[in-house]
């Protein structure tokens, strides 16, 4: 299972890298906005050249589906290690399954995005997507059962055999990260916050400062026989 940090945030994604767990970045506008990358194509090379090779995931900013196709041929061309998020559907509900069919026939990696149930996620599939981003919070939010539509793509995929491979995205805790990765996510896209609380626990704090104490007190006791010698 890989990770990905749901975030631009450069600090972070510096941070989570230098500790080889960050497989990948996922992005969207309203995380550049929330972040300060004001220009998209600035903060998309600056991450992808940070990151290299692993991917990152930057959204068209357009519905209308030949200029989804336009932005996407031009984003590509800004690192080889980006993949284009096409949303499952236009603001007036439109499908965009077409568009996505068409970059991965150009060999242009697409992230099926806005995945909220497994319908979506087994049409995003036969479009041919690379990846599919399950909104695990968002389902929630709506009173839906995010890990059973996990668990029900994965499955699906595998029993099929299609290439695409499920992100749990729009994660909102630790159990919702900790529910996807049982569910079998292949991937899992986080704010970085969460991943900082799954490395604590105050019982393995306390159980270095006491193994400090001990070796400390084993030296001390070596120290004061040497001396004594
Ligand atoms: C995924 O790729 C999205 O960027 C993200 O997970 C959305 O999360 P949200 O529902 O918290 O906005």
């Amino acid at each position: 299972m890989d990770i990905y940090l749901d975030t631009t945030n450069v600090t972070d994604i510096k941070k989570w890298l230098a500790m080889g767990l960050m497989d990948g970045i996922t992005t969207n506008p309203s995380i550049m906005l929330r972040d300060g990358f004001f220009d998209l194509e600035a903060g998309a090379r600056e991450i992808a050249s940070i990151i290299k090779p692993r991917p990152v995931s930057v959204e068209v900013t357009s519905d209308v589906p030949e200029e989804m196709l336009q932005q996407a041929r031009s984003i590509i061309k800004w690192a080889p290690n980006i993949v284009i998020k096409i949303p499952q559907l236009t603001r007036d509900g439109t499908p965009c399954y077409a568009v996505m069919r068409k970059l991965e026939e150009e060999g242009i990696p697409v992230n099926a995005t806005l995945a909220m149930n497994f319908g979506q996620v087994m049409l995003s599939a036969k479009a041919g997507a690379s990846y599919i981003s399950i909104f695990v919070g968002r389902i929630g939010d709506e009173g839906g059962d995010a890990t059973k539509v996990v668990r029900d793509s994965v499955d699906w995929l595998k029993l099929w055999g299609y290439k695409g491979k499920i992100i749990a995205a729009s994660i909102r805790s630790v159990p919702d990260f900790l529910a996807s990765a049982s569910a079998g996510a292949h991937i899992i896209t986080t704010p970085p916050n969460f991943l900082q609380v799954m490395t604590d626990n105050k019982c393995s704090r306390e159980g270095v400062r006491r193994f400090i104490a001990d070796a400390e007190a084993a030296l001390a006791k070596i120290q004061k026989s040497k001396r004594e010698a």
